[in-house]
């Protein structure tokens, strides 16, 4: 896996019934931008839109942004001017920014990006084909309105993901942590949980569909809660997902420190198909930074959820993100995030250099005080660091056979297939007898820094 920001899908493989138009999607950011995208394919599909790959063949262009960076934002913006020449050669064309950079942009991009015909913010996916009709009469069509209650819970997502294996539900939208430096509170809005049943019905779907691995989506999952008569708390909820195949595998992102408690820990130790694999964003090591940055634990309160999960769940895949250079960061709180990686023993890690973000409580009232070239060393020194750690996590494997969800031909190579183990870790190996959406006991080998080689036994 590379940088977040860095993911980037385009679509393909979608033939809607007698389509009238098609459309071209390209997905910057998290995997919940992702299943958005799905979403809005379905919410158009039913106005006679069809997916293409091609964005020269597409009536209407939608680009779905990030805002957490900066450098997602840019990335945006350099895409726009790609767009733009393709509307200069076909006039008709629409392009529509979606997603996080639509809200925190609003009528700054319709008039500083002539290129941009609609603006559609996370909670507005519905109005999506009225503001097409909109924008097809020359109008500028925005909508960014936040809610509190939207969670698309009755819209079944066109699957756009290329295998057919695994695919992504959304549990929540919205946060309400309000970490200091994060826009997403005020891009996505307020935190909603969607009903069990619709989330139970589209599990079911994807494992009548022939899916054999759901990731179940949210900012902050171990806050999910629906309250109906009765209360669907995240363990209840993942027990109930668990029970809908036994030939499904079930994940979940994101996990948040401060709510991630030993009951989660023992329904996914009770259940063989909930993959062991937690991601655990700790941002920093020092208390002092885990207090400005308003994450509401402590180290000690973090590494005791480490001591859990290898306690409840031994051999457990632990992945984190990590922010370098957060305000008034000194050297000694640096250490203590070394320190704290060598401690928790991490298998992969997302990391960054802090970039304020516009309206967050840290652009507010704290400075960006680190320099840039400090920033970039330590992020650099965090990203040595757990090159070794990642190493070491792979070489643990080896010589041990690890079950492995095939999910693809592998790209090197039409011989071989890669999927993941249990523990999130991508494994590559001789295809033989073996196809996608298999079950494979696979002996591992050998290793590169990000990925476990072995046979099929
Ligand atoms: N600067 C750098 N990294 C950030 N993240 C979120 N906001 C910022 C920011 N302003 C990182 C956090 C979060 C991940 C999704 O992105 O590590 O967990
Ligand atoms: Fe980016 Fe965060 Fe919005 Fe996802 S939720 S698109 S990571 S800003």
């Amino acid at each position: 896996m590379t940088d977040k920001t860095g993911f980037h899908i385009d679509v393909n493989g979608l033939k809607a019934v007698s389509a009238a138009y098609s459309m071209y999607i390209e997905t910057y950011g998290c995997q919940m931008n992702v299943n958005d995208s799905e979403v809005v394919a379905s919410i158009l599909a039913r106005e006679g839109y069809a997916v293409t790959q091609q964005m020269e063949q597409a009536d209407l262009i939608l680009i779905n942004t990030c805002s957490v960076r900066e450098n997602a934002e840019q990335r945006v913006r350099g895409r726009l001017d790609v767009f733009r020449m393709e509307k200069k050669k076909r006039p008709g064309l629409l392009v529509g920014v979606m997603g996080c950079m639509a809200e925190r942009l609003k009528e700054q991009l319709l008039e500083e990006e002539k290129v941009v015909d609609l603006v559609v913010g996370p909670d507005a996916y519905r109005e999506l084909p009225q503001l097409v009709r909109n924008a097809g009469t020359g109008q500028k069509a925005v909508n960014v309105l936040l809610s509190r209650e939207e969670t698309y819970a009755d819209i079944c997502p066109v699957r756009m993901d290329r295998n057919g294996v695994s695919s992504f539900v959304s549990i929540t939208r919205g946060c309400n942590n309000r970490c200091a430096y994060c826009i997403v509170p005020y891009t996505r809005g307020t935190e909603r949980s969607r009903s069990p049943e619709t989330i139970l019905d589209e599990v079911a779907g994807l494992v009548t569909a022939g899916y054999r691995e759901v990731t179940l989506l949210g900012q902050n999952v171990d806050s999910y809660r629906w309250q109906n008569g009765h209360v669907v708390s995240f363990p209840r909820l993942l027990e109930k997902v668990a029970a809908v195949s036994s030939g499904l595998r079930v994940r979940f992102a994101t996990s948040h420190p401060k709510d991630m408690t030993d009951e989660v820990l023992h329904v996914m130790a009770a259940h063989s198909n909930i993959c062991k694999s937690i991601h655990l964003p700790v941002q920093s090591g020092s208390n002092r930074l885990l207090a400005l940055m308003r994450r509401r634990y402590t180290r000690e309160w973090y590494t005791d959820r480490i001591e859990a999960i290898r306690r409840i769940l031994p051999g457990c895949g632990i992945s984190t993100d990590i922010i370098a250079g957060f305000c008034t960061e000194t050297e000694a709180d640096h250490a203590e995030t070394l320190s704290l990686m060598k401690q928790a023993q991490f298998d992969h890690a997302f990391m960054f250099k802090y970039s304020e973000r516009p309206n967050t409580p840290a652009a507010a009232k704290m400075k960006d005080d680190v320099p840039e070239k400090v920033k970039s060393r330590r992020l650099q020194e965090i990203i040595n660091l757990q090159g070794r750690l990642s190493a070491e996590s792979k070489q643990r494997f080896i010589g041990k056979t690890t079950e492995v969800l095939a999910e693809n031909v592998s790209r090197k190579s039409p011989d071989e297939l890669s999927g993941r183990n249990s523990q999130n870790t991508v494994v590559v190996f001789p295809k033989k007898r073996y196809a996608p959406g298999e079950y494979v006991q696979v002996r591992i080998t050998g290793c590169t820094p990000a990925t476990l080689q072995g046979t099929a036994e």
